[in-house]
């Protein structure tokens, strides 16, 4: 059998078909928003979605501080919003790197380009070593145009996991 290696690990892990996303996260007046694909749904009753977040991200910071997050999800003709939300965001009154988001009555922002939404309360979360899985009660969604699918990793040229890299 052949030698496990990283390469072998990272060019496995990123066949997994993952969808993409935009975490939005607040705590103490600090807004971010995130780029993230480990996004999955992990129980029906109660409704619970879990999100896989960098240990070393400000996401995490604001995610650990504060009890509600947000995800948005975009059209496939919208991907170029996940390059802009692959570094921490800049918030100016009603906008994340220029996105236009509204705040929840929580406090955490939705993007108003989103075409589905949901607003999360944090019920648990688990550290796995360099990153931790957050799960979320669906408290809020919106889907805006129910015919139409969203954008995932398949629709870019990005890539997310395997093992860590330079700069990770
Ligand atoms: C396609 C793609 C998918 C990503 N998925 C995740 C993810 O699921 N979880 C995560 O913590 N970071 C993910 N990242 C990395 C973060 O977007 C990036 O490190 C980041 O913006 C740092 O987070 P911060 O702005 O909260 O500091 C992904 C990046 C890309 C380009």
């Amino acid at each position: 059998m052949d030698e496990l290696t990283s390469e072998n690990i990272n060019v496995s892990t990123w066949k997994i078909p993952s969808p993409l996303g935009i975490i939005g996260s607040h705590a103490n007046g600090e807004f971010n928003g995130m780029t993230a694909s480990w996004i999955t749904q992990v129980s029906m009753e109660p409704a619970l979605i879990g999100v896989g977040i960098d240990n070393k991200s400000v996401t995490y910071d604001l995610m650990t501080k504060s009890e509600h997050f947000t995800i948005n999800m975009f059209s496939p003709e919208y991907t170029k919003v996940f390059v802009k939300f692959s570094k921490p965001a800049e918030y100016s009154e009603g906008f994340l790197n220029k996105e236009a988001v509204t705040l929840t009555e929580n406090s955490v922002p939705i993007f108003d380009n989103a075409k589905v939404w949901f607003e999360l309360k944090t019920i648990n979360k688990i550290d796995f070593g360099t990153h931790t899985f957050f799960v979320g009660e669906i408290i809020n969604c919106k889907t805006l145009t129910p015919d139409e699918r969203v954008a995932y990793m398949g629709d870019t040229r990005m890539k997310y996991g395997g093992v860590p890299r330079g700069g990770h």
